[in-house]
């Protein structure tokens, strides 16, 4: 039989199968980076397909921390509580639920806010210059990462992935290089 249908455990969460939805931002969110009936219907769906875990898009622990500002934010109580339903819903039909928490960096497009990065650099063209971050920037940051985390754990989520890739800030601390994401993906 295929190992595919058959459980597996990553620590100490176990999935009933080994089919794992990656995050992928939908861009369906409100300014205010709540979630809607869409990533009810979206997420639900999926577990009721079968997936063992489920990955939630890339949400921002701040609101300049978001890719767009049509994706999640997890950085106040009311997105948390919203997204708790979610949860509920897809763990209801067997699925485990992570989410990617994420800070965008100098890759953020939310014009309503300033971005941040480790230097005063922008990404391409195509982006803003992004203000360089103080080390009391750098607390605030590590401050939303570790809030979101809570909020996500006090929602239900049963494991947290945290967004340290594709050119966002965790990648820009980690790497001087200017990591292009093929844009037929719409760099996400
Ligand atoms: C529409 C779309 C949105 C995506 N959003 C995210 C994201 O929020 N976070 C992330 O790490 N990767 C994101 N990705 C990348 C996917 O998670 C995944 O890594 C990529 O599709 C390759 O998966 P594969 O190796 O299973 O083909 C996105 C991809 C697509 C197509």
């Amino acid at each position: 039989m295929s190992k595919l249908f058959t459980t597996m455990k990553l620590k100490n969460m176990e999935l009933k199968n080994r089919i794992v939805m990656a995050p992928m931002c939908m861009f369906c969110s409100d300014l205010n980076g709540m979630p809607n009936h869409f990533h009810d219907t979206h997420y639900t769906t999926r577990a009721v397909g079968g997936a063992g875990l489920i990955i939630m898009e890339a949400t921002g622990v701040e609101n300049r921390g978001r890719i767009t500002d049509k994706d999640l934010g997890i950085w106040n109580e009311n997105q948390a509580e919203k997204l708790s339903k979610i949860v509920e819903a897809c763990h209801a039909f067997g699925a485990k639920m992570g989410i990617q928490l994420g800070h965008a960096g100098r890759k953020s497009e939310v014009l309503s806010e300033d971005c941040i990065a480790p230097s005063a650099i922008a990404f391409s063209e195509r982006y803003r210059n992004p203000k360089e971050m103080t080390k009391e920037d750098i607390k605030t940051v590590i401050t939303a990462f570790k809030d979101a985390a809570k909020r996500a754990d006090k929602a239900g989520f049963d494991t947290i992935e945290l967004h340290a890739a594709h050119g966002y800030l965790i990648s820009e601390f980690l790497s001087p290089l200017p990591i292009n994401v093929p844009m037929n993906m719409g760099g996400i």
